[in-house]
């Protein structure tokens, strides 16, 4: 009978490859832009004065829970040190119930508040919660020619649509400080275009080859509002990049992107992508069917209070 003898050296190299693999897995597995170690490391680099400046740009509009989404978003804040909020309502004024939200977290040096109303024509409404025309055209233009304007480019900084009813982590934030000037940094979004998640895809250099999106992939950037933020420096290099109603519902993405970059400028980020940071959720509408018969009676629950 033949033995089958094996090498001290075959057993270390055995052991070598065993352990690299586990190495490997466990890697993988990992998330790397999760939880409050991951924070503390991103916000202990330097001070909040030196940290790139994050630019959020939220249109807003009136409706029975507008206020508590604005609180969830002004609460999400109040953790992020280097943010600075631009919040375009949709409307004829600036409105106390806005201001008095941005105050009560806090963020009296962080935010610039805008108003302009979208004019009614393009407020058709097209099949229910839809309007035929994309929201927030108006708001978010006039954020930009305020950035044009105000922005300090001498620093690097991150611009970011941000409508006001997602959920969004405070990682997604810490994220964004990663893009590099003259790049869109990009991440999986969940529940959007009719998938659990939208999400770039990449190569093995890690490089964005595609997106693995459903609904409408032929879009030049077939990605969500919330799947992206571009550097300052990009804005201001191309003066032309503005939202449009001369688009198609759902090209607004790929409108403003087209000015700004292409494929290749995209970094992706959120553990290359493999992360949901946010998700696109959506408030339902709030039924008020007792609220209406008081007002009729000349009574309302919320009398005297901004709710
Ligand atoms: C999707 C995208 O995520 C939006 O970024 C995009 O603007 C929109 O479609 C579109 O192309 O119309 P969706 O959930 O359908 O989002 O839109 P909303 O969340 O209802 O509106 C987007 C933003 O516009 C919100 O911040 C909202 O407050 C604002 N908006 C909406 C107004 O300023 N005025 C309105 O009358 C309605
Ligand atoms: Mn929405």
């Amino acid at each position: 009978m033949s033995e089958v003898r094996i090498r001290p050296r075959q057993v270390l190299v055995l052991i070598i490859v065993f352990i690299f693999v586990l190495m490997m897995v466990h890697r993988n597995g990992k998330h790397t832009c999760q939880g409050p170690e991951y924070l503390q490391a991103m916000y202990s680099q330097s001070q909040a004065n030196k940290l790139p400046k994050i630019y959020a740009i939220t249109p807003t509009y009136a409706r029975p829970a507008q206020k508590a989404e604005l609180t969830r978003l002004s609460h999400l804040f109040m953790l992020v040190p280097n943010l600075h909020w631009i919040i375009i309502e949709d409307s004829n004024t600036t409105t106390s119930l806005v201001r008095n939200v941005l105050l009560r977290a806090g963020l009296e040096k962080r935010f610039t508040q805008l108003n302009i109303k979208t004019p009614t024509e393009f407020k058709i409404k097209g099949k229910d919660p839809n309007w035929i025309k994309p929201r927030g055209v108006e708001q978010r233009n006039l954020a930009l020619a305020w950035l044009r304007a105000h922005a300090d480019v001498d620093h690097h900084a991150v611009v970011f649509f941000m409508d006001d009813d997602n959920s969004y982590s405070v990682e997604l934030f810490a994220e964004m400080m990663k893009i590099k000037p003259g790049r869109v940094g990009v991440w999986p979004v969940g529940l959007v275009g009719g998938l659990m998640v939208e999400k770039p895809l990449l190569d093995e250099d890690n490089k964005v080859i595609g997106f693995n999106a459903a609904w409408r992939p032929e879009r030049p950037f077939p990605i969500d509002m919330a799947a992206f933020a571009i550097s300052l420096d990009l804005f201001i290099k191309y003066p032309q990049a503005v939202f449009s109603y001369e688009v198609q519902r759902g090209y607004q993405e790929s409108e403003i992107l087209r000015h700004l970059a292409t494929r290749d400028q995209l970094q992706p980020l959120a553990n290359n992508c493999r992360d949901v940071l946010v998700w696109h959720t959506r408030t339902e509408k709030t039924k008020l069917s007792s609220e209406e018969a008081l007002i009729k009676q000349g009574k309302r629950s919320d009398e005297g209070m901004q709710v």
